[in-house]
């Protein structure tokens, strides 16, 4: 099975930070792809800009090499690499000076093509790119920005970067990208939700029991320590991606996809999220930092010791149970939880629905237990469907839980798309469904902030867990004092 290819109009992508991780690891490798799949159309040009000094032809041996570390063997034609190749050029800018963008402007002309600017930069600098970009006279009608969080580290710094780029480009311009929306399970919540009659009367508090949300990781800091010492768990999972997984579990069917239907919706539930305050965040949160422990790749230092810095409480794990104050939703709890360095990589969203009011079938039946729906959104992405059903054979009633399963490998032998390929078109289209609008990442802080000031101000230290393993105890004794389990994954 192919999947379908709509080729986007002409664009001119300009990539700050192009020599950056982002550029190298996702945004180059997402672009070849999109060509190698036919979906660009032309003539449509790259354009690498940042503050090293380079010639065209050095980083056009950067892209290459990019490419063939981080895209497949079997996926790269020579031929189409080359081409790719070709539609790149290379200028040095620097945003503090301001060097560089009059060169820019010469490079892009005054065409009417759709011109895409991706801040692939530390978020201090959006608001002086924006601000040359419009010197410039580079912001056209056709013009989007692109930029990654982290939006802010709190509210108030949200609000004054959202400022200041809305101060140069329009609502409709600025994509901000939660690069877990454009993973495809999660769009795929959508589809399982709104493109099938069977869930939608069972999605409330009335059948569902509760909610776990869980992205956890294998790996540790890796090389990021100056960001991630200053952002933890916190700010760097939850009050992005999980509560973004969150709202599409939990909102209204949108009318529509069209962007602001969706978004309305997604606000309208973190606006519902009840606030954690000091006094019950050591009840409902749980901090928890990585000691020394084991991975599959044999034993592994502990976050102080990776970091040379034994005072820092920075949490590597967080788990929240967060209750949504709706109709639909008031009494079903929402477990969160995320961390580094735990026992295995995996993501997924696992609805819990509730106990069958009676059991007619005696005790040699064995155990009946509750109905779960699995989303996986990664490794191994599909969506299981847990059952009772009868034992086979004779031999009385014996019951068992078992998965109606269905992996999206094996039911469609198509690669599954990196995140980025999917938002990179949807911007180039100017579809903004799967970008966060601003009210919806202030919304979100406003959530956050109560818990980080809970946290700095509060006793709750971060509390240590075996690197390896599944998070602090305190973790599991969070949804076990409401007689639930975390879900096991498999
Ligand atoms: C990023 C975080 O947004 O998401 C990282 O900054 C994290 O800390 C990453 O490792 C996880 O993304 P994925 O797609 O690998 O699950």
């Amino acid at each position: 099975m192919t999947s379908q290819i709509i080729p986007v109009e002409p664009f001119d992508f300009v990539m700050f930070g192009a020599t950056g991780d982002l550029a190298e690891r996702k945004l180059l490798p997402a672009l070849y792809r999109r060509q190698a799949a036919g979906q660009f159309s032309e003539p449509t040009k790259i354009i690498g800009a940042s503050r090293s000094k380079m010639t065209d032809e050095e980083y056009r041996a950067f892209a290459r090499n990019a490419i063939s570390e981080h895209v497949k063997g079997e996926e790269i034609d020579a031929a189409e690499l080359g081409r790719f190749i070709e539609r790149l050029s290379y200028l040095p800018v620097d945003a503090k000076s301001g060097d560089g963008f009059a060169e820019l402007k010469k490079a892009i002309g005054d065409s009417d093509r759709i011109r895409v600017f991706y801040l692939a930069v530390a978020p201090e600098l959006f608001g002086s790119f924006a601000d040359h970009l419009k010197a410039q006279g580079l912001i056209s009608a056709n013009a989007r920005i692109v930029v990654e969080k982290p939006i802010g580290r709190d509210l108030a710094s949200a609000k004054s970067l959202n400022d200041r780029i809305g101060a140069d480009f329009r609502e409709q311009q600025i994509f901000r990208i939660d690069h877990y929306l454009g993973k495809e399970t999660v769009q795929n919540l959508m589809a399982l939700r709104f493109a099938n009659a069977l869930y939608e009367p069972l999605w409330n508090s009335a059948h569902i029991d509760h909610v776990q949300i869980t992205v956890a990781e294998t790996v540790g800091l890796e090389g990021r320590a100056g960001y991630y010492d200053k952002a933890g768990a916190l700010r760097d999972m939850v009050q992005n991606h999980m509560l973004q997984l969150l709202c599409l579990m939990a909102m209204e069917p949108p009318a529509s996809m069209d962007a602001d239907a969706v978004r309305d919706e997604k606000l309208k539930v973190l606006r519902a999220l009840k606030r954690i305050n000091g006094n019950e965040a050591p009840r409902v949160t749980v901090r928890g930092q990585y000691r020394a422990g084991a991975s599959a790749n044999g034993p592994v230092k502990g976050y102080a010791e990776e970091l040379a810095n034994g005072d820092s409480q920075t949490e590597t794990f967080v788990a929240i149970k967060a209750e949504i104050a709706n109709w639909r939703w008031a009494g079903v709890p929402f477990y969160l939880r995320t961390g580094k360095r735990l026992a295995q990589r995996v993501s997924e969203i696992v609805i819990e629905f509730k106990q069958i009011p009676h059991s007619i079938f005696g005790d040699s039946a064995g155990r009946i237990e509750a109905n779960q729906l699995v989303i996986r959104l990664q490794p191994g992405e599909g969506v299981k469907q847990w059952l009772m059903i009868k034992d086979p054979g004779p031999g009385g009633m014996r019951l068992r839980h078992v998965p109606l399963d269905m992996s999206f490998a094996q039911a469609f032998e198509v690669r599954n798309p990196d995140a980025y390929e999917r938002l990179i078109m949807d911007v180039v289209r100017g579809n903004q469904t799967l970008f966060m609008r601003r009210d919806e990442v202030e919304a979100a802080w406003r959530w956050i902030d109560p818990i980080l000031a809970a946290w700095e101000d509060g006793p709750q230290e971060a509390q240590g867990y075996t690197a390896g393993t599944w998070g602090p105890s305190a973790s599991i004794a969070l949804i076990e004092r409401d007689g639930r389990t975390w879900h096991e994954s498999n």
